[in-house]
């Protein structure tokens, strides 16, 4: 049996959509700056790339004070448990229409494998991309806080580490566009994103029918 619960917090809507926001304008304002384009013109994209890491990491401080708040941030402790399943899923048992592996409830929202990757831009990618950028922009720019007392040989390590994160993060915004499309319908995982509920299996209640069933089996067999 199928049961509407509530998945999705409106803090957490607000933050996902915003982030993706940000994130897709910091993108598109960042391959600017790295000459792979033209668009808003240099100079605006500086500024506006400025602003807009700005405006990230007030929205990176208010997060992690709601997953400290809420008692979320379990949602994203790995667990080794249904990891391979989950990746022959992807890799397989997906185009074979098989069933998903691992159940989502209120509990447990993320599936092993989005636990370890959504935990690791948490704690590697998006703090490079924070920190790369910061001393992007105090070194390139040293005002009174200068940090050459870090003795950064050169600009080029920091452009290095923050062009390789934003690859990867517009790596994983594809993927997860991909992703969001393969839930019970098509799209059941940006529906429950946009309005916080998801109809899910009710595991208790249909553990429940299903032993029943072989109980009342069993009594039909006596
Ligand atoms: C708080 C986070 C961030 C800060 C503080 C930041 C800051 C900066 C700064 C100061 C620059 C150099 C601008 C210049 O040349 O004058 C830069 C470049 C760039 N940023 Fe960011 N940024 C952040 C996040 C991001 C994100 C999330 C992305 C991509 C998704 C991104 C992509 C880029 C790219 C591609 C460049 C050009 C790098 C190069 O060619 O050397 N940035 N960023």
């Amino acid at each position: 049996m199928k049961q509407k619960v509530y998945l999705y917090r409106a803090f957490e809507r607000f933050w996902h959509w915003s982030q993706a926001l940000i994130i897709f304008f910091l993108a598109l304002s960042g391959f600017e700056i790295h000459g792979s384009f033209s668009f808003l013109g240099y100079q605006s994209a500086v500024k506006y790339h400025n602003m807009a890491a700005y405006a990230l990491v007030i929205l990176i401080i208010f997060a992690i004070f709601w997953h400290l708040a809420t008692g979320e941030w379990k949602q994203y402790v790995p667990t080794a448990k249904n990891i391979k399943a989950q990746i022959n899923y992807y890799l397989l048992g997906i185009f074979k229409n098989a069933p998903h592996p691992t159940r989502k409830t209120v509990l447990s929202k993320l599936n092993p494998l989005q636990r370890l990757v959504y935990l690791g831009f948490k704690i590697l990618i998006i703090p490079t991309m924070v920190l790369s950028g910061l001393l992007y922009m105090f070194y390139r720019y040293p005002q009174n806080g200068s940090i050459e007392g870090l003795n950064i040989e050169s600009i080029k390590t920091i452009a290095l580490f923050h062009t390789a994160g934003a690859f990867i993060l517009v790596a994983f915004v594809i993927v997860h566009l991909y992703l969001i499309t393969t839930g019970t319908t098509i799209t059941s995982n940006l529906k429950a994103m946009v309005t916080g509920y998801e109809e899910l299996e009710d595991t208790t209640k249909s553990q429940l029918e299903s032993k029943n069933e072989v109980i009342s089996a069993e009594v039909n067999n006596e």
